[in-house]
């Protein structure tokens, strides 16, 4: 497994897979993987040649006083799981190689964006889908796995891709719980 952090090396990588004609399926993550993760992986394995994880805490969706700083992260930990759930390659960038200085670029889903997480969240999905618009344009993926968990992400996930004419199938993966019934998060450490 390789962990590559600019978007030039991951995009010739993926462009010599599709070459090579290879299905790229890809599980999109800002990491501190848990279980939920570990079974997108899993089926992400068997629906495609070359298995892409990503993980990156984006800036982009947090909010002012939110828990950028605070949001876990240990990839020698994630990169010991992902070999054994058989990623082929880890996407790894710094903020500066996904947002370099003068970047001015958003995507913007309207109106299901605006209730629910939207609407205690403002910015918070424009982030994602900025964020998960640039990855899949680095990543180029036939199939990308979310988990069911951030059902309103999904929803807004499914819109874009639409909206946008994206090639990619969007697979909704179920909840995995702790066992008490609280939905497993990176969070929740
Ligand atoms: O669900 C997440 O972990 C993030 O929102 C995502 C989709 C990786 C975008 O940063």
């Amino acid at each position: 497994m390789d962990i590559v952090s600019t978007i030039a090396t991951m995009q010739q990588r993926v462009s010599d897979a599709r070459a090579n004609g290879q299905k790229i399926s890809f599980v999109p993550t800002m990491g501190y993987l848990h279980q939920g993760h570990l079974s997108l992986l899993e089926e992400g394995r068997k629906r495609g040649d070359l298995l892409v994880l990503s993980i990156f805490v984006n800036p982009t969706q947090f909010g002012q006083g939110e828990d950028f700083e605070e949001y876990p992260r240990d990839l020698q930990r994630d990169a010991e799981l992902a070999v054994s759930c058989g990623v082929d390659i880890i996407f790894a960038p710094m903020a500066a190689e996904m947002y370099p200085k003068g970047y001015t670029t958003y995507v913007d889903v309207e109106g299901i964006t605006e209730l629910l997480c939207g609407a205690s969240r403002p910015g918070h999905f424009r982030g994602v889908t900025t964020v998960v618009s640039k990855l899949f344009n680095v990543v180029q993926p036939q199939v990308a796995l979310f988990g069911n968990k951030d059902f309103q992400q999904l929803a807004v996930i499914r819109q874009m891709v639409l909206d946008l004419n994206m090639p990619i199938e969007i697979i909704g993966m179920p909840i995995f719980r702790e066992s008490d019934g609280l939905a497993m998060s990176s969070r929740n450490v």
